[in-house]
């Protein structure tokens, strides 16, 4: 019989019930404590989940030998810190995306865990559609043939208020970036990851085009695979109202195209492969508050079962990191006004 892990939330903010509700539906686990810098945060979001260890300060909680996992839910300037305060606590870890903001951060999270030998799980919930994994499984097998194409269009829609309803967001210092370092983030993490292959270079253009913020709001992207294949970002916050992020992805041997909505294309040229059921739909198009917790108890889940199972993680930090790159790549490519390594 496996004991009772204890769950850890620092930040209790948007994103923070999608964690909640899924620990509560968790077997074999609980939500033991709650973290906010701001007391009155932290105390509402305790009472509404009954919980009883309440911190403002989360080096405190840290110190705490009950909690087991922490789920790191602050903004994203601030992943690194947390959870490598949390590794060293020998505390295991789920980390919002993006995992950090820069590369060299990204590498210090994972230098951490391993150092400290804790399990750690990045949150992509968009890698539990059926639609992604049914995708990425059919180009494993081959029954695309050579990726030629392979794009995504990430256009939702965040308005002024979204911007300023937190003093971080659409800052370079704890947002780290925008349209993609925010939002398009799942859709490239969820490209590259379906296609199997790096991005190695790439031509960009990001620009702050209709919102009062320091980051891009807008910005587009040329991709080259490492395989030979071509593709397309388009990444956008000022996309009224706000559209299901889509995947086109074109292969010798077929496409595949698919929305949050299901699948809109599956055609096999050589070897016909069944067209998954895909319905689920995550949300957060235009409201960050409307996304499902479904993807998020996958991942949790998998995390818990990691633990007692001592085995590697779905997302584990090394995965976490390949986004990230890529956004930084873009925003150096249209600041330099050149083609970048990756
Ligand atoms: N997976 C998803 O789909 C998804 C959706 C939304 C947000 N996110 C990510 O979740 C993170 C948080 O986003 P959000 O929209 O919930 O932000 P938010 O501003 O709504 O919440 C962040 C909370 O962290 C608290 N906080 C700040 N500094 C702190 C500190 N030092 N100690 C303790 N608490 C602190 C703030 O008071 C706030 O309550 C971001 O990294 C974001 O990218 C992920």
């Amino acid at each position: 019989m496996n004991k009772t892990l204890n769950f850890a939330i620092i930040g209790c903010g948007v994103i923070a019930p999608c964690h909640a509700d899924a620990i509560t539906n968790l077997i074999g686990a609980r939500l033991y404590a709650v973290c906010d810098i701001i007391p009155e945060k932290a105390q509402s979001f305790a009472e509404k989940y009954g919980v009883k260890h309440v911190y403002v300060d989360y080096k405190e909680m840290l110190k705490n030998p009950e909690v087991d996992i922490v789920c790191v839910c602050t903004p994203s300037g601030l992943h690194g810190e947390m959870s490598i305060a949390a590794a060293e606590a020998g505390k295991h870890i789920v980390c919002e995306k993006p995992m950090e903001i820069t590369n060299e951060k990204n590498q210090a999270i994972i230098d951490a865990v391993r150092r400290c030998g804790v399990k750690m799980q990045s949150i992509f919930q968009r890698r539990t559609m059926s639609a992604a994994i049914a995708t990425k499984k059919a180009i494993e097998e081959g029954k695309l043939g050579k990726i030629v194409l392979a794009s995504a269009y990430l256009k939702y829609y965040r308005d002024q208020a979204y911007y300023n309803s937190a003093g971080w967001r659409g800052t370079w210092e704890l947002d780290g970036g925008g349209a993609l370092m925010n939002q398009g983030v799942h859709g490239i993490d969820l490209l590259t990851w379906m296609v199997g292959e790096k991005v190695t270079s790439l031509v960009s253009k990001a620009g702050t085009l209709a919102r009062d913020i320091e980051v891009e709001d807008t910005a587009v992207a040329l991709l080259q695979f490492e395989g030979g294949g071509y593709g397309v970002i388009e990444g956008a916050t000022t996309a009224y109202p706000g559209l299901e992020t889509k995947f086109e992805i074109h292969g010798e041997y077929g496409t595949i195209i698919f929305t949050d909505s299901g699948i809109e294309k599956w055609e096999f040229l050589k070897e016909q492969v069944p067209m998954p059921e895909a319905s689920e739909k995550l949300g957060g198009a235009s409201d960050p508050s409307k996304i499902s917790s479904a993807g998020h108890f996958i991942l949790l889940k998998d995390l818990v079962d990691a633990i007692n199972e001592d085995r590697e993680t779905m997302i584990p930090p090394e995965e976490g990191k390949n986004a990230v790159a890529i956004i930084r790549a873009i925003y150096k490519s249209s600041k330099e006004k050149r083609e970048v390594e990756v």
